[in-house]
């Protein structure tokens, strides 16, 4: 057994066992035991099991070097909290186990992920890192059970890749068509384009570059954490790019995740689409899609990189930082692609209150809560006394008063209003417009204490429950 390995995950089962304080965790969303989480990866379902690992930084609830942690689920209500899958303990990823994806088979799950390499800088040499200075490797793990994780495989490195790439190349996808293996990377060019990379294999391991995705005028200096997926008769190619011009009314945070549709064919001639934003709130990016037989479900990381001049999360002074959405149902209609949440999560619902609202609806004791409103006509919904959610005049908006921690307004155009279902946690909202057309996901921290609904509308249908907490076991 690699020593280092064996070390890793001793130090980071001792973290776990810490107690992290009751205060903003959340109820019904994946949050990291302890310390710093970020993408989603791997997400699968494996014999019989939801399988949600992410990269998390037990040590340190800012960040720091990568592992993947790891959580599991008969039902998406029911979790448990399984021991870190994956420690940069080889050459290879030794600065992080970056982000990827699995590949469920009969014979068990391949994993595949971004090995992170900074070389150290010495006297006469320094790097910029994106040209010099890091290695992104594309690397395999195996586990026959989804338990035990062995075998790590190094399968590319930066000089397999196409030329003209800086260093960045990384977070594979790989999923499977018609008996062949395709691999999605994310890269950035020598002329800095975001662009994403395909790869395809007969065996899972071996692998050659088969096209290249991006679009006609350059996006963005890097595209992150690709995907790409058939969604009810559209072929949808999703990235996280960064480096896009901010917008009044979209793209309005430091970088944006979203989805371009593609016409022809991907591993050949092919034209994408216009880009759309997944969501529209202070806190959603690098999303990754999974199929569960049913339906393609898709996870978002609730956070954004980089922003720390601008938000901050003040559950760092308690240990840990960030969250996943819940997972969100996709459905791809007329063009529009819609998210909605799992249907699970109704399981979780309790004390339902139902009632036309003329005017004012107030719930003074509302904290964690499930809120569904049809209407049509423009409203303001109050939480917590410090998130409002307003419609009117086309303009959808979610700002806070306060609680937002630097986090100020999102606005969306929405040009009619039909419902809309906010899911409020203990610091998190995701609002949900129109059946899913139009999302926006937020952290937020309210005071202690400080709780209550508002709505505020000429006419409208609510229904209310409060939310019960999933059940995470260790
Ligand atoms: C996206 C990302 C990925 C990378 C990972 C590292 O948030 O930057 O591109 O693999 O996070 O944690």
């Amino acid at each position: 057994m690699n020593a280092l390995y064996r070390d890793l995950a001793q130090l980071a089962a001792a973290a776990e066992r810490r107690p992290v304080p009751a205060k903003w965790r959340p109820g019904f969303h994946l949050a990291p035991p302890v310390g710093w989480l970020n993408d989603p990866n791997g997400l699968c379902k494996f014999g019989g099991l939801y399988h949600v690992f992410y990269q998390y930084a037990p040590f340190n609830a800012r960040g720091g070097v990568k592992l993947w942690g790891h959580y599991e689920s008969p039902d998406l209500l029911h979790w448990r909290q399984r021991p870190a899958a994956l420690f940069p303990d080889e050459p290879f990823d030794c600065h992080g186990v970056y982000s990827g994806s699995a590949l469920a088979e009969e014979d068990g799950l391949y994993l595949y992920y971004t090995g992170n390499v900074k070389l150290p800088e010495s006297a006469g040499q320094s790097y910029d890192y994106i040209t010099a200075g890091r290695e992104h490797n594309t690397v395999l793990a195996y586990s026959p059970d989804g338990e035990t994780f062995r075998s790590k495989r190094l399968l590319m490195e930066n000089s397999d890749y196409p030329a003209g790439l800086t260093c960045h190349v990384r977070d594979p996808k790989v999923w499977k068509d018609r008996g062949r293996c395709y691999m999605l990377q994310g890269a950035r060019t020598a002329e800095n384009r975001g662009e994403a990379l395909l790869f395809a294999s007969e065996d899972r391991v071996h692998w050659s570059h088969v096209n290249t995705l991006t679009t006609q005028r350059p996006f963005g200096y890097m595209w992150e954490c690709p995907d790409l997926y058939a969604l009810d008769g559209t072929t949808v190619l999703s990235v996280s790019p960064q480096g896009v011009a901010r917008e009044e009314t979209r793209l309005q945070n430091l970088y944006q995740s979203g989805w371009f549709p593609l016409t022809g064919d991907y591993a050949g001639e092919y034209a994408l689409g216009a880009f759309t934003e997944y969501d529209y709130g202070f806190d959603f990016y690098a999303p990754q899609t999974f199929s569960d037989g049913q339906r393609r479900l898709m996870i978002g990381w609730m956070g954004m990189p980089d922003v720390e001049n601008e938000y901050t999360n003040p559950t760092v002074d308690l240990g840990w930082q960030y969250m996943l959405t819940v997972p969100r149902e996709l459905a791809m209609e007329k063009g529009v692609l819609r998210q909605r949440p799992a249907r699970e999560l109704a399981a979780l619902r309790s004390g339902c209150i139902a009632q036309t609202v003329a005017g004012r609806y107030e719930a003074p004791e509302q904290d964690v809560f499930d809120l569904e409103l049809a209407l049509e006509s423009p409203v303001r919904v109050t939480v917590r006394d410090c998130a409002e959610i307003r419609w009117a005049d086309g303009l959808l908006s979610l700002s806070f008063r306060d609680g937002g921690c630097g986090r100020t307004i999102r606005r969306a155009r929405v040009d009619r209003l039909r419902n809309l279902r906010l899911l409020a946690d203990a610091s998190s909202l995701e609002l949900f417009v129109n059946d899913g057309e139009t999302v926006m996901t937020s952290l937020y921290y309210p005071a202690e204490g400080q709780k209550g609904l508002q709505v505020e509308c000429a006419a409208g249908a609510l229904s209310l429950w409060k939310m019960n907490p999933m059940e995470i076991t260790r």
